[in-house]
């Protein structure tokens, strides 16, 4: 313990009254709180080299004083209840001081859209269902890497990501989504890849263009880095390429961000012939394209588009995805699939985060990609979820509340509500009283101009077909008693 290594007793007075006057100030400023225990007696004696009669004589003083306690068989401890009223004990705060005033000059992310999971019913769009996730057969892959550790990974080194991972990582990628002869690095989840990419490639005065409804989460990394958001039109097909065109002329646009199999957080999925549009516009004018898939394997209708990365022969899609849909988000697992020269820039630029990532879990998700119970798990997932969607669909139907159209893929629906003179974000914020998490439209629009305030984000992945027909039946109630409100 800090308070006892390496001190020395101050020479005046009697060492054991020194002694118990040390443990006593550590009390009351904090160092001790209540219950803690104190080092033995045999440990405070060789780490201040002091007799052990010295240490036992000044915890019969403190005890006598009420400070500490000896309890069997787990030696001394500080009392519960302190005699003094100034000291730290549980749950008392301390004296407040007036604390140090940080000059920030940079903002992070606001907290409050990960709270999600603290609602009974948590309507969130990106959350897949954890009990569904086979911890058991992880375990065994876990145990597996622990039981014999690649010591030379423990270190330092390979900022890339491990090996084995990589390895595993571009197979899937090349059979399962056509990505072939590129460089991969395994980030610390797909977020971690959007800041390095932002920070690589903007600077102050840069534009990115997005579509006028996005993923908040990429456009507050690419303003971190400087840069101001351009919002492109879209329609029912998802983003308008002439609008595109039309803005690239005129702007400063030096970075394009789609989510071009499920758009986030509308659904739809860009079909071929824009996607070629926008290749075209972005080579002509040498604006590179971040792809982020980031629920590839949740398509439901036919075989998933191939990414936009697999027909790229210069290169400049920089592709990113993530374990976090088909694992859970704490794995903090991403990838970048991106060309020779940008994954030197990544390789490099990720030394200074974080060296390394997880090599424990890196290593066990190698395991489990090469044992063939990956993609199982992922053929589980994905038939699950397409039940959840149906079975949310008619659910939805059935209330004639909401206007949607049947997405090909994805964990979510982007719904109308029908009823007038009831906005999203007033329904999402009474839904929050009835403990509903839902995601309104609000939360995604670039501008307010083009705010209807008319759309909900309604994720089916995260919770069996019961609750969310009970999370359903609530919310309408809501939206009843809303209705008669306004009439
Ligand atoms: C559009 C989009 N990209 C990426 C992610 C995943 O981010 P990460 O890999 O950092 O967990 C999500 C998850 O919600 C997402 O919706």
């Amino acid at each position: 313990m800090a308070i006892f290594n390496n001190q020395s007793l101050p020479t005046s007075s009697a060492k054991y009254l020194q002694l118990a006057e040390m443990i006593r100030q550590a009390i009351r400023n904090g160092q001790l709180l209540a219950n803690d225990k104190l080092p033995s007696v045999k440990s405070i004696g060789q780490d201040m080299q002091i007799n052990r009669h010295t240490v036992m004589k000044a915890f019969a003083e403190l005890i006598a004083e009420g400070w500490i306690e000896s309890k069997q068989r787990v030696g001394y401890k500080v009392v519960a209840n302190l005699p003094i009223e100034n000291s730290r004990a549980v749950g008392v705060s301390p004296t407040p001081q007036p604390l140090f005033d940080f000059n920030l000059v940079r903002e992070g992310m606001s907290l409050s859209e990960r709270r999600s999971e603290k609602f009974e019913y948590n309507f969130s769009g990106g959350q897949p269902d954890l009990s569904l996730f086979p911890f058991d057969e992880f375990r065994r892959h876990m145990a597996n890497v622990l039981a014999r550790p690649q010591v030379s990974q423990m270190s330092y080194g390979d900022s890339a990501g491990l090996p084995e991972l990589i390895e595993q990582v571009k197979i899937y990628l090349r059979k399962s989504r056509a990505i072939t002869n590129r460089e991969v690095v395994i980030t610390n989840g797909s977020q971690e890849a959007l800041y390095i990419i932002a920070q690589l490639l903007l600077q102050p005065g840069d534009q990115v263009a997005t579509e006028n409804i996005s993923y908040p989460p990429a456009i507050s990394t690419f303003k971190n880095a400087g840069a101001s958001i351009v919002g492109i039109k879209q329609d029912k097909l998802g983003l308008v390429p002439e609008d595109l065109a039309d803005k690239i002329t005129g702007g400063k646009i030096r970075l394009i961000y789609l989510t071009p199999l499920h758009q986030y957080p509308t659904t739809v999925t860009l079909p071929v012939s824009r996607r070629m549009k926008i290749y075209q516009l972005a080579y002509q004018y040498k604006i590179p394209i971040i792809e982020d898939d980031y629920d590839h394997e949740f398509h439901y209708r036919c075989q998933p588009l191939a990414p936009m990365a697999s027909e790229d022969p210069q290169q400049l899609i920089i592709y990113m995805s993530t374990f976090s849909k088909v694992m859970f988000p704490g794995a903090r697992v991403g990838i970048l699939a991106i060309s020779q020269s940008l994954a030197k820039a990544v390789i490099q630029y990720r030394l200074l985060i974080c060296h390394k990532s997880n090599v424990l879990m890196q290593a066990a998700l190698a395991k489990w990609m090469a044992s063939g119970d990956f993609s199982r798990h992922l053929r589980r997932m994905t038939r699950n979820n397409l039940v959840r969607r149906d079975h949310a669909a008619s659910i939805l139907q059935n209330t004639s509340c909401f206007e949607f159209t049947l997405p090909d893929g994805g964990m979510a629906l982007w719904v109308k509500l029908i009823p007038p003179n009831i906005t999203a974000s007033h329904l999402a914020e009474k839904a929050k009283d009835m403990n509903i998490y839902i995601q309104h439209e609000t939360q995604y629009q670039l501008s307010p101009d083009n705010n209807q305030d008319r759309y909900l984000r309604i994720g089916y992945a995260g919770m069996n077909e019961n609750k969310f027909a009970m999370g359903i039946e609530a919310l309408v109630k809501i939206i009843q008693a809303l209705h008669e409100e306004t009439k």
